[in-house]
């Protein structure tokens, strides 16, 4: 078995090249495709290499590093990122490949505040305009709830308000209509605001200021300062709000049934604030690597790779791609597979839970079968696997929401590794799954390259073994969900559902 392992694999090695750097050869009146064997799950394992996968994430840590750090939607970063993957997929000539172009609202920003050269900590909050202001600061009435509050020492200067009874919103915008020049909101309650947002790019209640949060205990120390005489502080807002275009890319093999899609997707997106190479460039690259080793092989069912934009942003790329896809297209696709985080440092190796036996949200039938697909690759290598909820928190909700049975792979971001957990997959109990989740710091230094690659050949196992046979999957009629996860959220909800972060909008 090792040998004709270790054979397969150098055959395979030699090959791959040849497949990867020449277009399909075009005998007219024959089709090569039929000449070439029926995919396996063993080979495609065997093909996808640690290698190319590190080389994958090289390139994308280069193109975050030319665009301030970052392969959020709508920066150089993340263009350079879909270009790439298309231009790879492109010279395979294996795939017909798409790109859907849309715009979206970004917001972004940070805040520094000081008083008297002291340095306070401050939240920014999303849609808040940018500004620099050093003025006194003035109290403001209870709750900043209704025009009578402000008193009209505040023109000119920083208005501060406490949290409570109404949005953030409409304090601040109150707080533009007495003419202030900037706004400080403090906690009504111990400790920092956290995820606050304006909740609307604008409001009819009077101009947005620049605007940030600080704690409940700062809040009650700038009182006191300014009940007992003037206090000049110093707000400055760096933010930026505006539509920008960017793109879901798709590959779809030029041959299979289209009836039967195998959909994998991950998305090429990353938070403004990091590279991303883990959340999502693991995933990312894990389905390129293998739609590059794929075109050695036919394959009875079409398979389409996906490259989702924005799902940072609340799953914007999918939920667009699924909301404008007729329902006659979304038949067409059998089932759908996620790869979002699939390398972290202190893994585990997570499945879907999709027959609810953990965490009671089950997916569309077929998703079961999908989560027992994953099982039987761990266990055929001997490794440890555990469930995931299946919240839907990533991009495979929107397909639940259509009545599409899915599954997926995740090792993990913000949440702490247990003790047992440490039995089962080493690294360090008490410790996040990725410390770096969401920061400047996930690069490729962030990616556990054993645990990457074992994920990357359990993705080509479940897409060899459904691009053979969708045996056990489900086709009958589907309806959507009554419960629709993420078409009914707004948009500063979607932004924070992705990523279940708290959010605040008073
Ligand atoms: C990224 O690509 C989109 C779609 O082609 C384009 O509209 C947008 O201007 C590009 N953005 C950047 C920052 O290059």
């Amino acid at each position: 078995m090792k040998l004709t392992s270790s054979f397969l694999t150098l055959a395979l090695a030699l090959l791959t090249p040849v497949a990867i750097a020449n277009p399909e050869p075009q005998i007219p009146g024959i089709d090569l495709n039929a000449l070439k064997p029926l995919v396996s799950s063993t080979l495609l394992q065997l093909l996808v290499q640690d290698r190319s996968l590190f080389n994958h994430a090289q390139q994308f840590a280069k193109f975050a590093e030319a665009s301030g750090g970052t392969r959020a939607f709508g920066s150089p970063g993340h263009n350079a990122t879909v270009a790439y993957i298309k231009r790879q997929l492109d010279r395979t000539g294996y795939y017909d490949t798409e790109l859907q172009t849309f715009p979206y609202l970004f917001s972004e920003g940070s805040a520094t505040f000081a008083v008297e050269g002291r340095d306070i900590p401050t939240a920014w909050f999303t849609y808040g305009p940018a500004g620099d202001v050093e003025k006194p600061i003035v109290l403001v009435n209870n709750l900043g709830c209704t025009p009578e509050d402000f008193p009209p020492e505040v023109a000119g200067n920083i208005a501060l308000i406490s949290r409570g009874t109404c949005e953030f919103g409409l304090k601040t915008a109150l707080a533009g209509a007495a003419g202030a020049a900037g706004a400080i909101i403090y906690n009504n309650a111990p400790g920092a605001v956290g995820g606050g947002t304006l909740g609307a790019v604008s409001r009819p209640d009077g101009p947005y200021v620049p605007v940030s949060s600080v704690t409940g205990e700062e809040g009650a120390t700038l009182r006191a300062a300014v009940a007992a005489g003037e206090v000049i502080g110093k707000l400055h807002v760096d933010a930026v709000t505006e539509d920008r275009y960017s793109s879901n890319l798709f590959a779809t093999t030029k041959h299979g049934d289209k009836d039967n899609i195998i959909f994998a997707g991950g998305h090429s997106d990353s938070v403004p604030a990091g590279p991303g190479i883990n959340d999502d460039g693991s995933g990312t690259m894990s389905i390129l690597e293998i739609a590059l080793r794929l075109p050695l092989f036919k394959v009875n069912n079409a398979v389409r790779f996906g490259f989702w934009t924005a799902e940072e942003f609340g799953l914007v790329g999918s939920e667009h791609y699924i909301t404008n896809l007729p329902q006659s297209e979304r038949d067409k696709i059998a089932l759908y597979l996620n790869f979002d985080m699939v390398a972290s440092p202190n893994f585990g190796y997570f499945i879907y839970d999709g027959d609810g036996s953990a965490f009671g949200l089950t997916g569309p039938p077929g998703s079961e079968h999908i989560e027992k697909t994953f099982e039987d690759f761990f266990k055929g290598k001997r490794l440890r696997s555990a469930p995931t909820e299946f919240s839907g928190r990533s991009d495979y909700g929107p397909f639940l929401d259509v009545g599409i049975p899915a599954g997926g792979l995740f090792t993990g971001a913000e949440g702490v590794k247990t003790a047992e957990e440490a039995q089962w997959w080493g690294g360090q109990a008490g410790v996040a799954y990725d410390a770096c989740y969401h920061q400047a710091c996930d690069g490729v230094a962030n990616l556990h390259r054993e645990a990457w690659l074992q994920n990357t050949r359990a993705a080509a196992h479940s897409i060899a073994t459904y691009a053979r046979s969708i045996d056990g999957i489900p086709r009958s009629a589907r309806s959507v969900s009554a419960e629709a996860r993420v078409a009914d959220l707004n948009h500063e909800e979607r932004r924070h559902y992705a990523c279940g972060h708290k959010i605040s909008f008073d």
